[in-house]
């Protein structure tokens, strides 16, 4: 399936059949997705919990109650429910840990690059941290980056999708502990197969025409 086609089949599912489940060897690549993303100095300053357990996912659904009761029963069945979290700060020992990791890969051939690429990567740190005072912002656009490259994925393999900001992401971030580790929630990812049921599934896809979204110069 051409790329073009994955991204007009996918779309945002609002009903899952709560009787299919994500194989096993698609679970794997979920997690190669989220891993392989790119990220602004490769700083990765992401956590991703996921939930395939009955239990993990009512633990999710805590956090869509009241206002946000709308995203509940999509989180309760879908075949697993991925919470995406930032880095609430970005510590040398982060970046330290980063960087031995690219070591340990291969990457610094000399151990001058080494240093000078970490120099590079903490100067951008701190630009985010002390010069514009972005840090918890920059480090979630990396998160919405990944997003959007999950999604990408999930298209081309089929595998139906919603990502949800409708949750109480105070009260997630209390249910998985996520502030104590540095880290909070910043969207939620249902996934599975649609139910037939889903009012949104043969609903035409609407976007703005190219005439108005790009400009060619
Ligand atoms: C960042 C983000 C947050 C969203 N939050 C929700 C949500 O909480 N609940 C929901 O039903 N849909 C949510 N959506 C779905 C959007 O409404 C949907 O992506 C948009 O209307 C485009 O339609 P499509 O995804 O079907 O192509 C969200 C989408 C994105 C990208």
């Amino acid at each position: 399936m051409d790329l073009i086609k994955s991204l007009e089949r996918r779309y945002s599912t609002k009903a899952f059949d709560p009787n299919k489940k994500i194989s096993d060897e698609d679970q794997k690549t979920i997690e190669n997705l989220l891993q392989l993303s790119p990220s602004s100095t490769n700083v990765q300053p992401w956590h991703f919990t996921i939930a395939t357990s009955d239990q993990g996912k009512e633990r999710i659904a805590k956090a869509a109650e009241g206002f946000y009761i709308f995203n509940k029963q999509k989180v309760l069945d879908a075949s697993a429910v991925v919470v995406f979290s930032a880095k609430t700060e970005i510590t040398d020992d982060h970046l330290y840990k980063v960087l031995d990791k690219e070591a340990e890969d291969g990457r610094y051939a000399d151990p001058q690059f080494r240093k000078d690429y970490h120099n590079a990567r903490k100067i951008f740190v701190d630009m985010h941290k002390y010069d514009y005072k972005d840090l918890q912002h920059w480090a979630e656009k990396q998160v919405y980056l990944n997003l959007g490259n999950f999604l990408l994925g999930l298209a081309q393999m089929k595998i139906d999708a919603l990502p949800m900001e409708g949750l109480d992401m105070k009260l997630l971030d209390q249910e998985l502990g996520l502030r104590e580790k540095g880290f909070s929630s910043s969207i939620v990812v249902a996934l599975g197969y649609a139910d037939e049921s889903d009012f949104n599934k043969d609903l035409p896809k609407s976007r703005l025409s190219k005439a108005d979204i790009i400009s060619n110069i």
